[in-house]
């Protein structure tokens, strides 16, 4: 059985996605944003991109243990039978029930409770327990505690190199969820979309880098670009904010960003113009098919659920057209999706 999570808003969009990518799977909902799947192999698991989906907990087991010391007892048994400690590997204990912050603190302390007994019987796999939410390495494992109440949970185990062979279908940080980035000298918000988007590619925008920006104004995602040193080739009908437009780095072409056409290959192709769905998607398959750009994040935009089926056409041709890429509800998205990802070599 596999788990997935999503945004409460989002769950009838999960449950839609998964029955229409996998006809055969028995779907059930076990708990507020919370979809358990049978007999949806693990192969296909990793195969298709759920766009609404937060988290994966692979081959998860339903568990329960009536205190803080029996979850943490319940944890060191099955980590240390399968987590050899040579590796680095992560761990997460969250909480799925109640209102708020319930679970947090509970789930605070069977970690805590975890590693004193980790400390105490088994030194090098507390040494190898690897805090930052970065993307999964090869050579690391993942742990994932659900807690659906306070005596009941999923638990999943996954050892190297399978969360860095899903990196772009399960998520380094808690539940999939990362706070969005702030930035008050930014022009506007959308600048947390595309943070958000080089963490969980991996890969941030270097100073090396040539990007050129669709639907740039007014400017958050070439001031983060130029913010990483980048040079910015940027297009819209509007001019950006000032201080961009005076930016040596910066170029500004004014006009129709889906007739623009790059004199060289872009380092990476940054989208966002506000367009009908099939217009974005078309745009990135053009880049890619002909070359234009070796990395992209492109904004996906919708008016209603309905348009929400478009995105199967990116799952079937992006995988051909990528090295790796991944198609997601961004925690900084409203009714947008983010594709996201990095060329195949020409
Ligand atoms: C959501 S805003 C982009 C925000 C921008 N990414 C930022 O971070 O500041 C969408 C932009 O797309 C532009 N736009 C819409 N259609 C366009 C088109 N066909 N060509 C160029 N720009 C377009 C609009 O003028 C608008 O500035």
């Amino acid at each position: 059985m596999h788990l997935v999570l999503s945004d409460e808003m989002d769950a009838p969009h999960l449950r839609a996605e998964v029955e229409r990518a996998v006809p055969g799977a028995r779907v059930e909902n076990s708990g507020p944003g919370l979809l358990a799947v049978h007999g949806l192999s693990t192969e296909s698991t990793l195969r298709t991109p759920l766009v609404f989906a937060r988290q994966l907990l692979l081959d998860a087991t339903f568990e329960s243990a009536t205190s803080i010391r029996a979850w943490a007892e319940l944890l060191f048994n099955r980590v240390s039978a399968v987590v050899t400690g040579t590796g680095p590997w992560r761990l997460h204990v969250t909480p799925r029930y109640g209102q708020g912050s319930a679970g947090a603190n509970r789930c605070g302390l069977i970690r805590q409770t975890l590693l004193e007994e980790l400390g105490r019987r088994r030194r090098s796999l507390k040494r190898s327990l690897h805090a930052e939410p970065s993307l999964f390495r090869p050579d690391e494992s993942f742990v994932q505690l659900l807690l659906t109440s306070p005596e009941t949970g999923f638990l999943s185990i996954l050892t190297a190199p399978r969360p860095y062979e899903l990196r772009h279908r399960i998520a380094g940080d808690p539940m999939g969820e990362i706070p969005l980035a702030s930035d008050k000298s930014a022009p506007s918000r959308a600048f947390a979309k595309l943070v958000e988007a080089e963490r969980r590619l991996g890969v941030p925008i270097t100073a090396d880098d040539f990007c050129v920006d669709l639907g740039a104004s007014p400017g958050s995602w070439s001031y983060v670009a130029l913010q990483r040193g980048a040079r910015v080739t940027a297009v819209d009908r509007s001019p950006l904010r000032d201080d961009l437009m005076v930016n040596p780095r910066l170029t500004f072409v004014r006009g129709d960003a889906f007739r623009f056409e790059p004199d060289r290959r872009a380092d990476w192709l940054l989208c966002d113009v506000i367009a009908a769905p099939e217009r974005n998607m078309g745009l990135v398959l053009e880049w890619l098919r002909r070359g234009l750009c070796r990395r992209f994040v492109v904004s996906i935009k919708f008016k209603g659920a309905d348009d929400y089926r478009k995105l199967d056409q990116l799952k079937e041709e992006l995988p051909g057209l990528t090295e790796s890429f991944l198609l997601t509800r961004l925690c900084a998205n409203r009714n947008e999706a983010c594709a996201a990802g990095t060329a195949r070599a020409p």
